[in-house]
């Protein structure tokens, strides 16, 4: 074994090839800069892209939105056990929960052709919003609000977590966040799903561990960690003198660095103004102005930028959203970029087994237990 390829975190090691995005050159999903994908698209035709390879002509738009809109329900007995879930269940295992159930309602659930996997996101991508928004209401004793078909997954994302119909600019800016979440190489959730459709496995498993793994927080459960400080936090001195006591403790700053955007995560830029605009219109100037003298002193003492939770947690807060909704928001979007390396996985499939070097107890013999001291 080369022991000269060893790093912890696999950092800098390259694990794989993917024609899907790339990060070399600023974040492009299939080769469109993702600035130019947040402004003049949409999520559903940025997941056509992802997933075929293309940007859709009209026809295969059309098709595809009809398709995901005819798939957007849930079987009975999913929405009864999402009533019966312990209340107190974290979100975020519920979605883990969701995903795997999905796949005993599913007809193609062990069919991995490549026909039936891509079948099969475009339904766990119609339903997967359900799962959430059902969840939370029937959580806080609400009844469902079903989705209304004829529009997109952003619009009835609101419109399913508060059966109001929700404002345009509301709509755009999560669907711009939605957007962004699609597709990031080969981070950890991703990775998780790609190493899972390499025993074979189907696309239900792979999605259900890879939410597993956005979960923790340094992954995707930064986007609610955020909000651990910043709704604590009510002026910018106050934020600046928390933020130098916790550099100091050499605690991380949740939202903050990236292990491969050492000098910025684009995806946090193209955010910045829609929070800082939802941010007047809902009077939560003093939030950004707490979260903008953090990202000052944070620069200022670790050279560290933002990564997208820092933008994307406060935005979703000044659209209203549960905090415990960030992150089942992410897995949401990032189903579509999974589901796109499962695609690719199996299209060229080696397992993927790595090794280990070994640095346990010395070769020795068993010894009876009776005769242990
Ligand atoms: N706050 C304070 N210091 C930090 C942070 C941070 N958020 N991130 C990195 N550092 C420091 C780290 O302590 C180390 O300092 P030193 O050299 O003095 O020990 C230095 O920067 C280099 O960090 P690293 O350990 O090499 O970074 P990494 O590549 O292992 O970590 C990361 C990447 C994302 C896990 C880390 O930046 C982090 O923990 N960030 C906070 C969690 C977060 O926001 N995650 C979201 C990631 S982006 C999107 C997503 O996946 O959801």
């Amino acid at each position: 074994m080369n022991e000269a390829i060893y790093r912890p975190g696999l950092e800098g090691i390259i694990a794989g090839e993917t024609s899907i995005s790339s990060i070399a050159d600023g974040l492009r999903y299939r080769g469109y800069p993702i600035e130019q994908l947040a402004q003049y698209s949409t999520f559903e035709e940025v997941a056509y892209l992802v997933l075929h390879g293309e940007l859709p002509t009209r026809a295969q738009l059309d098709f595809f939105t009809g398709q995901l809109r005819q798939a957007m329900e849930l079987p009975q007995e999913i929405v009864s056990t999402l009533r019966d879930i312990p209340a107190d269940v974290p979100m975020m295992d519920v979605m883990r929960t969701g995903a795997s159930l999905l796949g005993h309602w599913d007809p193609q659930a062990q069919d991995i052709s490549a026909q039936a996997t891509l079948d099969k996101a475009v339904r766990l991508v119609a339903r997967l919003p359900l799962v959430m928004c059902y969840r939370h209401r029937l959580r806080s004793g609400q009844e469902v609000v079903p989705p209304e078909p004829g529009r997109s997954v952003a619009w009835n994302i609101l419109w399913m977590l508060r059966g109001q119909e929700p404002q345009p600019d509301h709509v755009r800016a999560l669907d711009v966040t939605l957007i962004l979440y699609v597709e990031h190489e080969f981070n950890a959730s991703t990775f998780t799903a790609r190493v899972v459709a390499s025993t074979l496995s189907d696309l239900h498993s792979a999605v259900t561990a890879a939410i597993g793994a956005l979960k923790g927080p340094l992954h995707g459960g930064a986007n609610e960690r955020v909000m651990d400080y910043l709704s604590k936090l009510s002026s910018a001195e106050e934020a600046e003198t928390w933020v130098k006591q916790a550099l100091e403790r050499k605690e991380r700053i949740m939202g903050f660095g990236h292990r491969v955007y050492r000098t910025g995560d684009p995806r946090a830029a193209i955010l910045a103004p829609y929070c800082e605009q939802l941010a007047r219109q809902t009077g939560n100037e003093a939030m950004e102005a707490v979260a903008g003298r953090i990202e000052q002193v944070v620069r200022e003492q670790k050279n560290i930028p933002p990564n997208v939770d820092y933008p994307a947690g406060r935005l979703y807060y000044y659209l209203g959203l549960p905090v415990d909704l960030y992150t089942p928001l992410f897995v949401i979007s990032r189903t579509v970029g999974w589901s796109a390396h499962v695609l690719e996985q199996q299209a060229a499939n080696r397992l993927i087994r790595p090794r280990a070097r070994y640095v346990g107890a010395e070769p020795r013999d068993y010894v009876p237990v009776e005769q242990r001291g």
